[in-house]
């Protein structure tokens, strides 16, 4: 009956599935992160999956620098058109990922003909053209955008990319005027990863409290949220998270995912590990590679239970959970040679318990 009241509350049909979507309609919008694949609608069993769950969405990878914007003097708007496309044809909000990032940057963007870096003054003009004309031909469709992505490092230092090189770190407020200029209804965000490292969360108060002080606008910060079941501590992402908003800036968990193998840090004494997880040295790189063990799953689907659950109480300040990818295995955590599973639907689309946790219980 709860489900049915919910579905009705929800402008849901009477008896028709709850999707996650539904499940936090109240909460945060549900969005997934969309592969080629995806977006050109090839498989009608993964396009049913992505109607029924999700309301809104980022491309994974199409509107990067690199793919839209390949050379100067060309662009390639292609499978960003049906990325936007796709997305309207649903009902589904569609989100922008990402104006300006030192990965997979076109690689004539801030270097010159010889592969020097490019003047201050041409980088801004490169930076200006770049974000006017992605952001102008999506104005009124794409609702928010990711405008600058991981410029700070895990402690706090500005990450030395080519942008910081040659502009310093006024190439942040630069890119948020140039994107405010571009389309003043946009919602613009900061986003980055880690934000759970001391170092980097104060860096991110002090970028927010600039480029409120200088009168620019930010709507929200991106909580890129790639986590493990290690890391990050939740009270300390919950703890963060709150400071971000009470400098006025709402929250959007941009690209989560939980991997669900142990983690491997460099400084790592794998043999150690191996022995306490009761795995073979030479089997670490790829524990699980046909199937995680049922203990492990329990594990990942109680430690994510416990994620969504602190969102929702947080969604006072979360605006958009965008789950950085559909099903594990298009999942840029999973590859051959270390099989992961840090998705909320398996390789077959069928939903984790976790998923049917929040879905069913309702
Ligand atoms: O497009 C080429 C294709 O032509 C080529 O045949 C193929 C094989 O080499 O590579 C394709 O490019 C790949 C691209 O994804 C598109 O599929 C790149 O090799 C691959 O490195 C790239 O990975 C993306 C990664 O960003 C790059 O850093 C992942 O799909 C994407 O999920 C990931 O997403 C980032 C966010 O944008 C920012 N936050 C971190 C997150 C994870 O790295």
């Amino acid at each position: 009956m709860l489900v049915l009241l919910l579905a009705i509350s929800c402008g849901r049909k009477e008896n028709s599935p709850a999707g996650l979507k539904d499940a936090f309609g109240e909460d945060f919008l549900v969005g997934v992160a969309l592969n080629e694949g995806q977006i050109r609608a090839l498989d009608s069993a993964t396009d049913s999956v992505i109607r029924l769950h999700f309301n809104a969405a980022e491309p994974e990878n199409c509107l990067k620098s690199e793919a839209i914007h390949p050379e100067e003097d060309t662009y390639d708007w292609e499978l960003a058109d049906k990325y936007v496309d796709f997305c309207t044809e649903r009902g589904i909000t569609p989100y922008g990922h990402v104006l300006i990032w030192h990965s997979q940057l076109s690689p004539w963007f801030a270097v010159d003909e010889n592969g020097n870096d490019v003047s201050p003054e041409v980088l801004k003009q490169r930076m200006k053209e770049h974000i006017t004309t992605v952001m102008t031909r999506y104005k009124g469709r794409i609702k928010g955008w990711d405008v600058v992505n991981e410029a700070i490092e895990d402690d706090g230092s500005w990450r030395q990319s080519p942008f910081y090189r040659i502009l310093g770190e006024e190439y942040i407020p630069l890119a948020f005027q140039y994107a405010h200029e571009a389309d003043p209804d946009c919602e613009l965000y900061y986003n980055d990863y880690g934000m759970h490292h001391e170092g980097r969360h104060r860096r991110v108060l002090e970028l927010v409290g600039m480029l409120k002080d200088r009168g620019l606008r930010i709507d929200a910060v991106g909580f890129q949220g790639h986590m493990g079941m290690d890391y990050p501590d939740i009270d300390i992402f919950e703890k963060y998270m709150r400071e971000v908003a009470d400098m006025g800036v709402g929250i959007c968990i941009t690209e989560w995912d939980m991997s669900a193998l142990p983690t491997i840090t460099s400084s790592a004494d794998v043999a150690t590990l191996a022995q306490s997880l009761g795995i073979a040295p030479e089997n670490m790189l790829n524990p699980y590679p046909d199937a995680l063990p049922e203990e492990i799953s329990a594990q990942w689907n109680k430690r994510v239970e416990d994620f969504f659950s602190m969102f929702r109480r947080n969604s006072d300040i979360i605006r958009r959970v965008n789950i950085w990818g559909l099903n594990d295995s298009s999942s840029w955590k999973s590859t051959p040679r270390r099989r992961d599973y840090p998705l909320l639907f398996n390789d077959d689309l069928t939903p984790k318990d976790v998923v049917k946790h929040f879905t069913i219980s309702e």
